[in-house]
């Protein structure tokens, strides 16, 4: 069988782009692959966060896995700190991993960008830390969401580059992968660009967000005045409502706007309500689950105690061949 892993930087809370980018990917990998989904604290450490909110961004992430369908009997769930091997592999990949093509990556061009007084080591090197969480369980497949694909790229050369250094066949080559035909970008709200955390108050809509605050942001969603002439192509903030009615809305519903538009006759207000009620039901579910789940400490104990375990066993059985490929060895 197929070995899947995924993770999510625990960053808090989970939005929709998380959630349609990936997680409801591992909701449904976990009935036909033998997969792995973690929690990234230790990627989550180029940004600083204090003791405290490093532990309770991890529980919240654990507790919206578990409230998205991910079932702790099916999938290995588990904190990506609990299993140091891959900090182990991440060193050894590190040796053989170059300047220059680290500072190519479109991620860490961002992050210089957006901080420029925080270019830190682990920054430069989070693609190699990702490659090490992915081919420690010899992954061939990893759902993720539109803005990992480089990442990707990156974890199939050092795989390959360790391979072809020790001259075996070890690590497969893994891929990104999404159930739709291609890999997902979910936009946010403010009218430029995807859904994420980092994009300003109100871009993202989260799972754990409340009907009334789920509807204030998407009336506040960046629009324009409407449609001048029929047919006309949408302006970037417009395309960007109508591909989130897209995921969240019956064809129904989107057709029904989608021709409103078209006329010339669309009201943005009717637009936005309709809009923010699929929201809600989308997440309805999730909501509820994330309340009960949260209360329930023993259970999140046991949940990540069975994945620290299951991982473990997979990683240790790795890097104890990857030493010996290496060429560590006892006197
Ligand atoms: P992170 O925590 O930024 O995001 C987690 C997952 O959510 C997806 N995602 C989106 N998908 C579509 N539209 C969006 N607007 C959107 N925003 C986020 C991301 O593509 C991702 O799949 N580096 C990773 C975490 C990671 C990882 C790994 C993933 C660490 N090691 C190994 C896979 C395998 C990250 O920062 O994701």
């Amino acid at each position: 069988m197929e070995t899947v892993v995924s993770g999510i930087r625990s960053t808090g809370k989970l939005h929709l782009g998380n959630y349609y980018g990936a997680v409801q990917n591992f909701v449904k990998m976990q009935h036909e692959y033998n997969c792995f989904f973690f929690i990234a604290d230790y990627h989550s450490l180029t940004t600083h966060p204090t003791p405290e909110n490093l532990h309770g961004n991890v529980k919240q992430v654990l507790i919206e896995y578990l409230a998205a369908g991910i079932d702790p009997e099916r999938a290995t769930i588990y904190v990506q700190s609990d299993v140091p091997q891959i900090a182990e592999l991440y060193l050894y990949l590190n040796m053989n991993a170059y300047l220059g093509e680290l500072e190519r990556s479109a991620s860490f061009k961002d992050k210089v960008r957006a901080h420029p007084d925080n270019v830190n080591a682990g920054l430069l090197t989070y693609p190699v830390l990702m490659a090490a969480d992915i081919i420690i369980h010899k992954a061939t497949k990893v759902p993720v969401g539109k803005d990992q694909e480089q990442h990707l790229e990156m974890a199939r050369t050092f795989g390959n580059r360790f391979n072809r250094l020790y001259k075996t066949e070890y690590f497969p080559e893994p891929y990104a992968f999404s159930f739709s035909d291609k890999l997902v970008k979910v936009p946010g709200l403010d009218g430029k660009g995807k859904m994420g955390k980092s994009e300003g108050e109100g871009n993202a809509v989260y799972l754990s967000d409340s009907e009334e605050v789920i509807r204030k942001k998407v009336m506040r969603a960046v629009s324009d005045s409407g449609p001048t002439e029929e047919d006309q192509e949408k302006p970037e903030a417009i395309q960007n409502l109508f591909d989130l009615m897209k995921i969240v809305s019956t064809e129904d519903t989107f057709m029904h706007f989608d021709s409103l538009y078209n006329k010339c006759q669309i009201r943005y207000g009717d637009f936005k309500k309709q809009l923010a009620e699929d929201m809600v039901i989308a997440t309805a579910p999730m909501r509820e689950r994330i309340n009960e789940i949260a209360a329930d400490t023993s259970y999140l104990r046991k949940v990540s105690q069975l994945g620290a375990e299951k991982a473990r066993e997979s990683a240790s059985k790795t890097i104890k061949e990857v030493r010996e490929i290496i060429g560590f060895k006892h006197f």
